[in-house]
């Protein structure tokens, strides 16, 4: 069993145009100080919410955690610690870092305590680019920050966003050059979303290029030794988040902070619950938890804030997230979790995405996978793979 921790940090720079996540302008927001002193207080009133013991991981992200001083994040870890969850070696500690925000005093003060996975949001070394979507970094403070790391010989990461409006095969084509050139052991590529009638939406390659860029990405990366563990997570062999696997496994997570999703296996289907997302009421609803402890979502939370999961709704995250990985869905797991019923009513359903050639059944039967265009239109497989209420039994 793995039991990780997510911490976020909703200070950024600037808003870039497409972002959806819950992160404020640095100065359209309370001091970091201050909201550090919110994080305490929910540490110590959700200590009990988990079995303490040994954290497998803890993932720093936002936000830009990295805009923050690194004391914070250092006394986070130790707070962590003095509630009975350690860290050692073995701990994957990552923090999500923008170009131009690190600097050799703040990198020695996360390795100190315990940091060993950087997360640089490179996003695309087209400067112009970079300017359209309101990043405040240019490629060459993002090179300058891969240095850096280099330079300590730590372990990072890299995310890519493509399909961004204006973006040609070229540009994409000299992107991977360079990170290749750069050859960090993990790239997440991310396909800019954007809802309907957004900015961002007008001026995109086309669908069919988009599709094409998918497939540059995939030769590039696996031609240079990646191997893609997830739909959007390419890692050279040994290289895989674990904190990220812990998601896709039905592992318990702790989410901790503005917006943070928790995951607690141990009753029924499992529960969820997360933080709001708004910093007025999520201060406001930590300061009511003040001297209480974290029991169960219904004596702590608004009935908004969780959702005790139905067997259908376990088996659609089941199916999603397996079929997210390389290794696929597997019918052991399927059966072990879910029993027969659940196994006979999902065979028929992948069968039928077989035939359509979104899925293959593995070489030896043990489960289904998606094909390289069940890769490509994996929206539609997870669609086919959405229970409702009363359909299993
Ligand atoms: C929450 S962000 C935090 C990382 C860091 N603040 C940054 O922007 O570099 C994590 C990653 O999500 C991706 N992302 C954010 N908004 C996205 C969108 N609308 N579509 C696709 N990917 C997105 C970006 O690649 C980004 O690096
Ligand atoms: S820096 Fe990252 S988290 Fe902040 S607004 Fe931009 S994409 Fe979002």
């Amino acid at each position: 069993m793995s039991f990780g921790v997510y911490v976020h940090i909703p200070y950024c720079l600037q808003r870039c145009t497409y972002c959806d996540f819950a992160t404020y302008e640095q100065s359209q927001i309370m001091p970091p100080a201050q909201y550090f002193e919110l994080l305490a207080q929910e540490i110590r009133q959700k200590a009990s919410a988990f079995p303490k013991g040994h954290l497998s991981t803890v993932y720093f992200g936002g936000g830009t955690p990295s805009l923050v001083p690194a004391e914070h994040i250092v006394s986070l870890l130790g707070q962590l610690t003095s509630h009975g969850f350690t860290q050692d070696k073995s701990t994957e500690i990552t923090i999500e870092i923008n170009p131009a925000t690190v600097d050799p005093k703040k990198m020695e003060q996360y390795l100190k305590a315990g940091v060993n996975r950087f997360s640089v949001g490179a996003q695309t070394f087209d400067d112009a680019l970079l300017k359209s979507v309101h990043r405040e970094h240019n490629s060459q403070q993002t090179l300058d920050t891969l240095h850096l790391l280099k330079s300590y010989d730590v372990n990072f990461s890299m995310d890519l966003l493509f399909a961004l409006p204006g973006q040609t095969l070229q540009i994409l084509e000299r992107d991977l050059r360079k990170i290749l050139e750069i050859a960090p052991p993990h790239i997440s590529p991310y396909c800019l979303t954007v809802p309907e009638g957004h900015v961002l939406s007008a001026g995109r390659p086309m669908e069919e290029v988009q599709l094409q860029m998918f497939e540059m990405i995939r030769e590039a990366l696996m031609g240079a030794g990646f191997g893609r563990y997830e739909i959007s997570n390419f890692a050279q062999p040994g290289f895989e988040s674990k904190h990220n696997s812990l998601y896709w496994d039905d592992e318990n997570y702790w989410g901790i902070g503005l917006s943070a999703h928790s995951y607690d296996r141990r009753r029924g289907w499992g529960t969820r619950y997360w933080n709001a997302s708004a910093i007025g009421l999520y201060e406001s609803q930590i300061k009511a938890g003040h001297g209480q402890q974290f029991t169960e979502p219904e004596q702590n939370l608004p009935q908004a804030q969780f959702e005790r999961l139905e067997k259908h709704q376990s088996l659609t995250d089941f199916c999603h997230t397996s079929l997210r990985r390389d290794r696929g869905l597997l019918r052991s797991e399927l059966q072990k979790k879910f029993g027969h019923p659940a196994e006979v009513l999902l065979s028929g359903v992948l069968a039928h995405q077989v035939e359509t050639g979104l899925l293959r059944v593995l070489p030896d039967k043990s489960g289904w996978t998606l094909t390289e265009e069940g890769l490509l239109l994996s929206n539609q497989v997870f669609g086919a793979l959405t229970f409702l209420a009363g359909e299993v039994g």
